[in-house]
């Protein structure tokens, strides 16, 4: 369900022309209405059918004004649906009755001769609340899916990860704003949801946001939500990522990607706290710790005017530099049998490792696809293989690239090695043409074959 159709009510009550009262008002507001007139009916109407709220006279028998009956049905209600609001019509303006019905567990009550603008008001305030718990509880439970004991898994023993393995973990407690940069598929999300896990934050929600995923209007008020009305599509209020993460941690991701307005806006929360739903000039605060991430490099993007310098001071109060897959080879038959044995028990395959070939192949690739290339090239092996170990030509590693942007990025020993492979390919193994394209004597080729083991 989304925020933003239409809030379903429940109305109970014996007397068929308030409910047709109810049901017009109601109706005039957007909302859906079912009707009972009897507390079967309302039992009968929630176990067919979810609602948003319920709407609930307390007298039934029109021979008594007890509220017996009524305060049955919403303690078997509450029972049942705790999370369901529930508003009581209370009769008289019986402030007994409202005072019951409140510790039974109603959330709200209305005095009868009602008010209508106030009817309304209370209703929708009750939906957007149980909507925004809602959704902040799922968020929370898909979080608790992604983590094992609380803790992503984070495999990260070479030499080059332990500077940023000890930082991480002295900078997750403390409330301070991370920016987390690396190329694509290094793990920044990962070290994200590490970081929310281990701070006090732990137990409130981690809300992901992808910076770069929206257009500009929707991006704000994904973020900072907006009021009913503020455009038009905006048929009732809706709570942001920012409000949702209220006590918890909001990731920004793609950091990079945003535009200048929207640099600007981000910038005046992490100034103040503050912001304002889209059309509402009221203004909220929320305390969120911000955890983003970009595989930009945000000192170039400052240089050439397309980011904020003030936002980045902001942001990185701390920054963790993930490094690069090639450069912390050692983590490589960590990463690639932790991989292995993650999937084969989701596929149910029985596994027993890599063969030391394929092992080797592994480690001489220079990864440019980094962790996440590493865990797609695991998978579709442990998928294509018939075999119980893994083979070299399961991998199906290619020399990896065709662009010279991606050669500039590796060490010389490592170029060399793929112009030879490459040159090899386009002559089929011949080792002369091969050799003569690359202009070296076949000797000098041998050698090289030998160096690089190909
Ligand atoms: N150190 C690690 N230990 C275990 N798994 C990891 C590690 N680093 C990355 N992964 C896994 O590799 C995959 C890619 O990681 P992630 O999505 O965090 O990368 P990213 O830097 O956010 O990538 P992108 O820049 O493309 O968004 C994920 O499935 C993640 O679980
Ligand atoms: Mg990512």
């Amino acid at each position: 369900m989304t925020t933003d159709s239409r809030p379903r009510v429940l109305v109970a009550d014996d007397q068929p022309d308030i409910l047709q009262a109810l049901r017009l008002l109601l109706r005039g507001e957007g909302m859906d209405v079912t009707t009972a007139a009897s507390p079967a009916a309302v039992a009968a109407a929630l176990g067919e059918q979810e609602f948003d709220a319920l709407l609930i006279d307390l007298n039934y028998a029109r021979d008594t004004t007890s509220g017996k009956e009524g305060l049955d049905l919403l303690a078997r209600v509450h029972a049942v649906h705790p999370e369901l609001p529930v508003v009581v019509m209370t009769a008289w303006g019986s402030v007994e009755g409202a005072v019951e019905a409140m510790r039974r567990g109603a959330r709200d009550y209305i005095e009868k001769p009602w008010d209508n603008a106030r009817l309304v008001a209370v209703l929708r305030a009750q939906v957007e609340l149980a909507r925004a718990l809602r959704r902040s509880e799922r968020l929370e439970s898909e979080n608790q899916l992604l983590r094992r004991d609380g803790m992503p898994e984070l495999v990260a023993e070479s030499r080059a990860m332990q500077p940023v393995r000890r930082l991480m973990e002295r900078v997750a407690p403390s409330d301070a704003n991370v920016l987390i940069t690396g190329e694509h598929g290094t793990g920044k999300e990962v070290v994200a949801r590490w970081i929310h896990a281990a701070s006090a934050r732990a137990s409130r929600p981690l809300v992901t946001v992808n910076a770069g995923g929206f257009s500009e209007g929707v991006f704000e008020s994904e973020l900072f939500g907006h009021v009913k009305g503020a455009f038009t599509d905006a048929r009732s209020d809706r709570v942001g990522y920012f409000e949702l993460a209220d006590g918890g941690t909001l990731f920004l991701d793609e950091i990079g990607n945003l535009s200048p307005k929207l640099q600007a806006k981000l910038l005046r929360v992490l100034q103040t706290g503050e912001y304002q739903r889209v059309g509402s000039s009221r203004t909220s605060r929320a305390d969120v710790r911000i955890l983003s991430a970009t595989n930009a490099d945000l000192e170039r993007e400052i240089a050439e005017g397309r980011f904020r310098e003030d936002l980045l001071y902001r942001m990185n109060t701390v920054e963790v530099r993930l490094p690069p897959l090639r450069e912390r080879r050692e983590d490589i038959p960590l990463l690639a049998a932790h991989f292995l044995r993650r999937r084969a028990a989701q596929y149910g395959r029985r596994v027993e490792g890599f063969s030391p070939e394929a092992m080797q192949a592994l480690l001489d690739y220079p990864w440019p696809g980094n962790v996440r290339e590493l865990e797609h090239t695991v998978e579709r092996a442990l998928l294509l293989m018939h075999g119980t170990q893994v083979q070299p030509a399961d991998l199906n590693l290619r020399p990896p690239m065709d662009g010279a942007a991606v050669l500039d990025e590796l060490p010389l020993e490592e170029v060399e090695r793929v112009l030879i492979r490459k040159a090899l390919q386009r002559h089929d193994g011949n080792v002369s043409q091969a050799a003569e394209a690359l202009g070296l004597s076949r000797s000098a080729l041998y050698r090289r074959l030998q160096r690089y083991g190909l």
